[in-house]
């Protein structure tokens, strides 16, 4: 059976572990594993306990940041990521990107993911700085007049990553996938190309370089427990990261992780876990706003391509940050890295009103024109000038 398996020993009762939340301490295990299991009217008090703790330190405000997915050739074999089962390959040009940063700039955005799959050769950080030299020359890296630019572009040296932090850019994503060191192994090859202290040390690198610095897991992998989401809170919580991204994790059929599930389940388990797997990944956000207020949580693409309306669900609750797409719709069907992806079908001006109208259902307010740093990054920072 595939399905995230539910904790059957004793735990302390939901109404005990969400009362310790909402005073601030610091969960215990089995506490986070009692508000992660929340269902129904339980589910519901977690989301109005959590949506309390965004309002206290966002307001209405939700920061909108674009994306551009600019490459889908990788040199990582991940099982469940469909970003190399393309064969056509692109890379969107400097001038493309830099087109989409002006679309982006009218719009009022001052925040652009630059996203690809994985190429460590220096001859990609070369082409990567030199991007960031012209995005710096148009819009400058002054902070909240200028561009902000995040990296989510994988596993890179250290050498890499203070060239790119020294060529600008302020900001990287880069997902733990499973903070489970035997989880993390099950869903990567063994070739000697994926490990997951090298994955730890480019964390450990990002943060100390001076990296805004983001992570994540996918909800709903074959052979995770409630145990291992609890460890991953944790593990976010205890190395205070900044941002976190995190969504379902949604089978594509041309890998090996989606043809091992779809050659022993049904069609009917594969949906009920995808509901656990949805459900799952909003109590997560809920989770960690109470338990770390003042970074950033993204509602993100995989969640609404797995239940619609489960993005605002998101902002109503304990994300406050949005990424919409600004990839340019030719190179969209190259770029899934799960299958049903929402927006592929969509161009940029169909993607930015649609969150516009979003936001504005919920009652929420889009910021574009303020970086907005986490408040955890900022409070650091100026710890560390006024110490
Ligand atoms: N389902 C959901 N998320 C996925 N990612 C990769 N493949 C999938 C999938 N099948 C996520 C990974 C990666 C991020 C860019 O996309 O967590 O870090």
């Amino acid at each position: 059976m595939y399905s995230l398996r539910r904790v059957t020993r004793p735990l302390p009762t939901f109404a005990s572990a969400l009362r310790s939340a909402v005073s601030g301490a610091v969960l215990a295990h089995d506490e986070l594993v009692t508000l992660l299991q929340a269902r129904s009217s339980d589910f519901a008090a977690l989301h109005s306990a959590a949506a309390a703790a965004t309002k206290r330190v966002f307001g209405d405000e939700v920061s909108m940041r674009g994306i551009v997915e600019f490459s889908n050739a990788c040199e990582k074999r991940c099982t469940y990521c469909g970003v190399t089962a393309y064969d056509r390959k692109f890379l969107v040009s400097h001038e493309q990107i830099l087109e989409c940063c002006e679309y982006m700039h009218r719009a009022g955005y001052r925040n652009i993911v630059l996203q690809s799959g994985e190429i460590a050769s220096e001859q990609r950080i070369d082409w990567v700085c030199e991007l960031l030299d012209k995005i710096k020359r148009r819009y400058t890296f002054e902070r909240d007049r200028g561009m902000c630019v995040v990296l989510s572009i994988g596993e890179l040296s250290r050498r890499q990553y203070e060239r790119l932090f020294d060529a600008g850019a302020q900001r990287y994503l880069l997902r733990i996938e499973a903070s489970d060191r035997q989880l993390y192994e099950q869903i990567h090859p063994t070739d000697g190309n994926h490990s997951y202290e090298r994955r730890l040390q480019c964390l450990r690198d990002l943060k100390d370089i001076g990296y805004v610095t983001g992570t994540g897991v996918m909800v709903g992998l074959p052979g995770q427990t409630y145990d291992n989401l609890a460890n991953d809170v944790a593990f976010f919580r205890d190395n205070q990261f900044h941002m976190i991204g995190l969504g379902p994790y949604i089978i594509h059929k041309d890998t090996v992780m989606g043809k091992s599930i779809i050659s022993r389940t049904t069609q009917k388990e594969r949906e009920e876990t995808a509901v656990e797997a949805g459900m799952t990944t909003l109590n997560m956000y809920n989770v960690l706003r109470l338990q770390c207020p003042y970074i950033n949580i993204a509602a993100t693409t995989a969640l609404e391509t797995l239940k619609r309306g489960y993005k605002k669900l998101a902002l109503t609750g304990g994300s406050n940050v949005l990424m919409p797409i600004i990839t340019p719709k030719q190179f969209r069907a190259g770029y899934q890295l799960y299958e049903g992806k929402k927006e592929v079908d969509m161009d940029r001006e169909e993607t930015h009103r649609e969150v516009l109208k979003l936001l504005n259902d919920i009652g929420k307010k889009p910021v574009f024109t303020k970086w907005n740093h986490p408040p955890l990054f900022m409070h650091k920072q100026r710890q560390e000038l006024n110490p």
